[in-house]
């Protein structure tokens, strides 16, 4: 279970003086449970903070965050985090790299053998999921980095948290290795049943995933707008095709354009043969 409830947030990077960056000012989103939102926008809007405090990793400068009527402070097992960067054991294998942070807590706790056969049994099932049950004992130097990112993601759904963040997590594999990863991660949602938050810098993807779509803007960072996505639950790649996708990224790319101060490539080109007229 998890909803989560932003008021008036805000944060607000640097001691107080003239170096502080206002990275968020005012925001406010609901999150319902089991929802899968996305967050978009151009650089530096506050994505990352956003997610992070959502993480307890940041705290915020003023407003509240709340999940499932407690305010969040820390980080929490309950919510787990992807990054970019496949943050795997080298020296562990992939069923290791699974279970690490479980075996840390059977250290810590008093656990029976039952609770680590079902630890087993889940490790198992989410090696099935990520569809890498040939692999368990293979190391992640074996591995592409779309593999080693499904073992990531296997290992921040072991705990079963009910929220997963995810920051750019698809962003440094090739864009067919993408694909695959969008059609995985919306498997796993329908099985799993986590609500998803997931930042992105490309709108596609933000469409093609999230039920809703959070335009951020930067300067300071904030929402902009909220799109709910016109597609069926069920996404298939050809829906990239159709007309209210395409619509839907115009409007998005055009409102991000705007708030970043950017103009299209075409009218780039046609200021730069201007300034090569004149000169
Ligand atoms: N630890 C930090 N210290 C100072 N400024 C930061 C820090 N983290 C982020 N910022 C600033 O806050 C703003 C938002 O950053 P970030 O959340 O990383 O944006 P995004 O993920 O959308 O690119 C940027 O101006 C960034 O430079
Ligand atoms: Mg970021």
């Amino acid at each position: 279970m998890s909803k989560v409830h932003i008021k008036q947030l805000s944060k607000v990077f640097g001691a107080s003086g003239t170096n502080t960056v206002p990275a968020l000012q005012g925001v406010d989103l609901m999150i319902e449970d089991g929802e899968f939102v996305t967050l978009v926008g151009a650089s530096g809007c506050g994505k990352s903070t956003l997610l992070r405090i959502l993480a307890g990793l940041e705290h915020h400068s003023s407003g509240s965050v709340i999940c499932n009527g407690a305010d969040i402070v820390g980080p929490s097992a309950d919510r787990a985090m992807v990054f970019q960067h496949y943050s795997l054991y080298p020296w562990l294998n992939v069923m290791e790299n699974i279970k690490f942070s479980r075996s840390l807590k059977a250290n810590r706790e008093d656990i029976t053998s039952a609770d680590v056969e079902a630890a087993s049994g889940r490790a198992d099932a989410l090696l099935d999921l990520i569809g890498l049950n040939k692999y368990a004992k293979a190391y992640p130097n074996q591995l592409s980095g779309g593999m080693q990112q499904r073992v990531a993601i296997a290992r921040a759904l072991m705990g079963k948290p009910a929220m997963l963040l995810m920051d750019e997590p698809f962003g440094a594999l090739d864009a067919q290795t993408r694909e695959v990863m969008h059609d995985l991660i919306l498997h796993i949602h329908r099985m799993e049943k986590t609500t998803i938050v997931f930042v992105t810098h490309d709108v596609d993807e933000a469409i093609y995933l999230g039920q809703r779509v959070i335009l951020m803007q930067p300067r300071p960072g904030r929402i902009h707008s909220i799109y709910p996505v016109p597609l069926p639950v069920r996404r298939d790649q050809e829906m990239k095709h159709s007309t209210e996708f395409r619509a839907l990224k115009s409007e998005i790319l055009a409102r991000i354009r705007e708030s970043s101060g950017m103009t299209t490539d075409q009218e780039l080109l046609k200021k730069l043969n201007q300034t090569s007229e004149i000169t």
